[in-house]
């Protein structure tokens, strides 16, 4: 099993997007046997809500179904994920901390979703709890998440 956890600040806008959308391309790929995918967020700030109106809307606009609550990344989930995955660099540098806190036997890749972008101009997904724009927001996750699937295949021989 595969394990691959999307991380953002609050876990209710752009994290479950990137896990609802990865799981999505998992499904289509025929491969979800393999993947054990979900998100968190870095901060306690929405623990049990769901996903933010913006991001289940975009979600079934362009077909996909999410179902999933908020809750924090945990120092336990370094241990359990394969691949942790941020949405920006701060999530990222948040999670590097943590991780230098908490050393564990498994050595997950910890990752920022955009450096598998092809085509966005982001490097960062932006943040729509602040700016909306939701779509352009799912655009980018979509770009980020088709080529770390396409990583992940490369690195598991799938
Ligand atoms: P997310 O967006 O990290 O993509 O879920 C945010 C959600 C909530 C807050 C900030 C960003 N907040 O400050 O409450």
């Amino acid at each position: 099993m595969i394990r691959v956890v999307f991380v953002c600040l609050g876990n209710i806008c752009r994290s479950p997007m990137a896990e609802a959308v990865f799981t999505d391309l998992v499904e289509k790929a025929g491969l979800s046997d393999h993947f054990d995918v979900d998100s968190a967020g870095t901060s306690n700030y929405h623990v049990g809500e769901s996903a933010h109106r913006g991001t289940r809307k975009v979600l079934s606009q362009h077909g996909i179904a999410y179902q999933g609550r908020s809750r924090q990344f945990t120092p336990a989930d370094l241990n359990t994920f394969d691949y942790i995955v941020a949405m920006d660099s701060e999530n990222e540098s948040d999670l590097r901390q943590l991780a230098n806190r908490h050393p564990t036997a498994n050595k997950p890749k910890l990752v920022k979703l955009l450096n598998y972008a092809r085509q966005t101009h982001y490097t960062d997904v932006p943040d729509p709890y602040y700016v909306g724009r939701f779509e352009d927001v799912y655009q980018a996750v979509l770009d980020g998440c088709v080529g770390l699937l396409a990583q992940i295949r490369n690195d598991h021989k799938l």
